[in-house]
């Protein structure tokens, strides 16, 4: 992270007439300079740079800022980009945090491989579309199975044509390793002169999987009627992480908002055939067992989950697995269940055959958390007999273990009990007389290491600034993040008007507003978490820190505490500006139109408090 005052210290060395004049033609006008604005399209001149105040502002459109958002804004730079480069013209050095310049340097270098490898996946995903539509069979193939045209166009789904190299018509250097790394193209043999090249997927219909930041990652390959491997996925590979990816997420975003819970299901084709019958919050685990990143990475989603499975034996054994990824992140306030279906059924078969109302039935009957933790637990266990309910117990206690502490654990102890013929207090202390799994990872951790990395509460230390030190902003930052659907229920004027202040709460609202347009609405830890992975975390590292250290303060009513703190930041702009104006001497005629309008607009939010519903009156 900067140090305190770095970017004071490097706006105040930057000569922002230079900076911007390199963009735009500016001409002398009294003490600063003026031009045609870049950020809005105009004819006469409303774009003023003030050498003084080393900063820029527009009539015109409002525009405003100091060098590095004129960077960031103009120039598309990044936060820390900018900083660097303006840096590098004053012969500053960019003071790094503690990581070693050579862990930097490996980093970026890795983010840009990342990138690279995407990007060669993306250009083969819009190949195999094309194909598609250019291979009666293909089409014929996914007609057959009941899909139209649009849902084959949500999901990207494609076509590789039957042949060893029909990428080289895509790739112009087909022996690019990079082809290889990012798994479209295996390489034969050891010694690099006999080396054969092909492509992995041929003669198949291609599903594209996406990040949740709708990047192409990977594929799996379908292969037409019959024929082995029925499907064909991608390798693991610096951007595909089979264990932590889910199908269709990036696709199921919005239902997963509408249709308020997320349907976790077990093939490609399942997750296609629920969208078109209207389920189109269903994702699938890749040819995996489900993990508990992977649940992890659902509840940044959504509050509740629906395990759906085959009614056969396999069903069973995933239901099992899923069943022991899920129990970590069983919090009371969450929704954790689980669907069987008939045995010769799954979810593409079912839908198709039965329709979305009786999938709507299997859904609403899906078994709780709690009643499969008890089935499960009772597996080859003769109830009538003592060494059945103990047996019973012996195979309830690691999945018990692995609840994190609340009342659904308490109430399942109880009902263990009861179900195991002995008291809750003896059960209670032979368990912690015999020391179990719990009891041995507290020991060789700290206590709460036990809880999924993202749930964790980080170490606060000395950050947990006490609720009246929280400045305006720091509170805004706060409440936003604890009610981002307040946040995306804004319009986008407040949205500008946060993302303008300066740094680096600016840079937060920004991150927050990429992070909820990525990702949707999720908790307020989950939401620190990504904002924290965002490529400008360093800069707001301290804030993010200070945010989390708030939660001891709720406002009952979060609404009416966003509208006032936003009437006190547009009180601040218009105040800003106007100050800006006077210092400025600036006494064009539109200078002196904007002074006006701003003098009403300041007077206008004087006034009593702004109406609840509206959050007053904006600019
Ligand atoms: P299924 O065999 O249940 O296939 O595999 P499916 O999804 O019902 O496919 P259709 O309906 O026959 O087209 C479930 C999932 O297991 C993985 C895939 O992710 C598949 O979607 N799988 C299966 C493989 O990775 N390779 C295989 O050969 C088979
Ligand atoms: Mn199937």
């Amino acid at each position: 992270m900067l140090p305190q005052g770095f970017i004071q210290d490097l706006v105040s060395r930057v000569d922002i007439v230079e900076v911007v004049g390199r963009h735009v033609e500016l001409k002398k006008a009294g003490i600063n300079h003026k031009g045609l604005c870049p950020f809005h399209g105009e004819k006469t001149p409303s774009f003023i740079v003030s050498p003084s105040r080393q900063t820029y502002h527009c009539f015109g459109c409002g525009a405003h800022g100091d060098a590095i958002r004129f960077l960031t804004e103009q120039g598309g730079l990044g936060f820390m980009d900018a900083v660097r480069e303006l840096a590098q013209q004053v012969g500053l050095q960019v003071p790094e945090n503690s990581a070693s310049p050579e862990d930097r340097a490996r980093a970026a270098q890795e983010r840009e491989q990342r990138a690279t490898l995407s990007e060669l996946l993306t250009r083969a995903s819009d190949h195999y579309r094309r194909a598609l539509k250019a291979s009666p069979r293909a089409i014929d193939y996914l007609k057959r199975r009941g899909l139209t045209g649009a849902i084959a166009a949500r999901f990207g789904l494609g076509y590789a044509p039957d042949g060893w190299r029909t990428l080289a018509s895509v790739f112009p250097r087909y022996d690019d390793p990079q082809l290889a790394e990012c798994g479209l193209v295996i390489v034969q043999g050891e010694d690099e002169a006999e080396q054969k090249r092909y492509d992995r997927f041929r003669d198949r219909i291609m599903f594209p999987i996406r990040s949740v930041r709708g990047d192409v990652i990977g594929f799996g390959g379908r292969v037409i009627d019959q024929g082995e491997p029925k499907y064909l996925n991608s390798p693991e590979t610096p951007v595909f992480h089979k264990g932590q990816e889910l199908y269709g997420l990036f696709e199921a975003r919005q239902a997963l908002r509408e249709r308020g819970y997320a349907l976790v299901v077990e093939g490609y084709m399942d997750v296609v055939a629920l969208a078109q019958s209207g389920f189109g919050n269903a994702v699938a685990t890749l040819g995996t067992a489900c993990t508990a990143d992977h649940v992890a990475k659902l509840f940044r989603f959504t509050e509740s989950v629906v395990f759906s499975f085959d009614g056969d034996a396999a069903g069973r054994r995933a239901a099992a697995r899923a069943l022991e990824a899920a129990l970590p992140h069983a919090t009371d306030l969450r929704s954790i269940r689980f669907l069987f279906l008939p045995p010769e059924h799954d979810p593409d078969s079912y839908v198709r055959e039965h329709g979305a109302q009786a999938f709507d039935d299997a859904v609403a009957a899906a078994v709780p958390l709690s009643a499969q933790l008890l089935v499960q637990a009772a597996v080859d266990c003769d109830l009538a007999t003592a060494e059945g309910r103990s047996r019973m117990l012996g195979q309830a206690r690691p999945l018990i273990e692995q609840l994190p502490d609340g009342l659904l654990r308490e109430q399942l102890m109880s009902e263990l009990a009861q179900r195991g013929g002995v008291d809750l207090a003896t059960l209670t202390a032979h368990w912690s007389r015999t020391g179990g799994r719990r009891d041995r990872a507290a020991a060789a951790a700290e206590p709460g290491e036990r809880r999924p990395a993202a749930f964790r509460p980080r170490a606060m230390g000395g950050l947990r600034a006490p609720p009246q030190t929280a400045t305006l902003l720091d509170r805004s930052a706060w409440l936003l993040a604890r009610h981002a659907a307040l946040w995306q229920a804004l319009p986008a004027d407040d949205h500008d008007l946060l993302a303008s202040q300066p740094s680096p709460y600016g840079g937060f609202f920004a991150a927050l507003e990429r992070v909820c347009h990525d990702h949707g609405p999720m908790t307020m830890a989950a939401l620190l978490d990504e904002l924290e992975r965002d490529a400008e975390a360093d800069t707001l590292r301290p804030l993010l820190a200070r945010v989390r250290g708030f939660h001891e303060f709720e406002h009952d009513e979060p609404k009416a505490e966003i509208d006032a703190v936003l009437h006190r930041l547009r009180q601040r702009a218009v105040d800003d500006e106007l100050q800006w104006l006077i210092e400025s001497g600036e006494l064009s005629d539109a200078a002196t139109e904007r002074r006006n309008a701003l003098l009403a607009l300041r007077a206008e939010l004087k006034a009593p408090t702004p109406p609840a519903e509206t959050g007053g009156p904006r600019r």
